[in-house]
């Protein structure tokens, strides 16, 4: 298959992009630094300028996506703004633009995590943008079949331990080696309209 990877940089996104070429797939790494594939999901702009870049494709992939962390009482409504712009909007509009772009059973796999369930000090930004492409995903895929929409929901990640373990008291890590796994399951299988809860 020809995967657009978004994030394939990052922690999450270098794995995975790994484990779909050793599948024997072509996979497109794009982010913000990508001379190939410059995309900033939270610029529709870009957006576009990269699936006319990539052509068609198989599935899409995104690995990027983030929000602000406060206390309550200092989370502005531009910290809302910033965190659903970055990862709730910026994802659905890959899937927006990507529609046209898309082979016709093939699939997305968006990225939300546990804080769309399971909360904690600091997340309300975070949790709402989950959240959000959580209820995305679940109601895009009613209406994009055969196209499959799909999102990866992990807890905090065991590699990622040395810079979140002090927000995530007691949670039981999930290693990445699942995480990636949850995205070959979206990319490969068959399901659609699952957000692939890890922890
Ligand atoms: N780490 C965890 O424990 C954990 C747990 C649950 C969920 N998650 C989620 O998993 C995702 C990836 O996490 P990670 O730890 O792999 O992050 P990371 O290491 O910071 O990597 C982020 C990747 O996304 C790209 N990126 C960042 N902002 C972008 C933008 N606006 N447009 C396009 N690309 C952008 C980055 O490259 P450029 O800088 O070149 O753009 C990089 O490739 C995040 O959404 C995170 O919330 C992580």
């Amino acid at each position: 298959m020809k995967i657009l990877l978004v994030g394939a940089t990052g922690r999450l996104g270098t794995a995975l992009g790994a484990t779909l070429a050793e599948r024997g797939h072509d996979v497109l790494g794009a982010s913000r630094s990508d001379a190939a594939y410059p995309v900033d999901i939270t610029d529709p702009a870009t957006i576009e300028v990269l699936y006319e870049r990539a052509g068609g494709v198989d599935a899409v992939a995104c690995a990027a996506g983030s929000t602000p962390y406060k206390p309550l009482d200092r989370l502005t409504r531009d910290d809302y703004l910033s965190g659903f712009l970055n990862k709730a909007l910026g994802q659905i509009e890959l899937v927006r633009q990507g529609l046209p772009a898309i082979a016709p059973r093939g699939s997305f796999t968006l990225i939300t995590g546990i804080l769309a369930r399971e909360p904690i000090v600091t997340s309300a930004a975070a949790s709402v943008a989950n959240g959000a492409v959580e209820a995305f995903v679940r109601a895009a895929a009613l209406e994009a079949a055969p196209v499959r929409v799909n999102a990866v929901s992990p807890t905090v990640i065991t590699e990622a331990l040395d810079k979140y373990a002090d927000f995530f008291p007691g949670f039981e890590p999930v290693p990445l080696e699942r995480v990636v796994q949850a995205y070959v399951r979206s990319i490969e299988g068959a399901e659609t309209g699952r957000v692939f809860e890890l922890g």
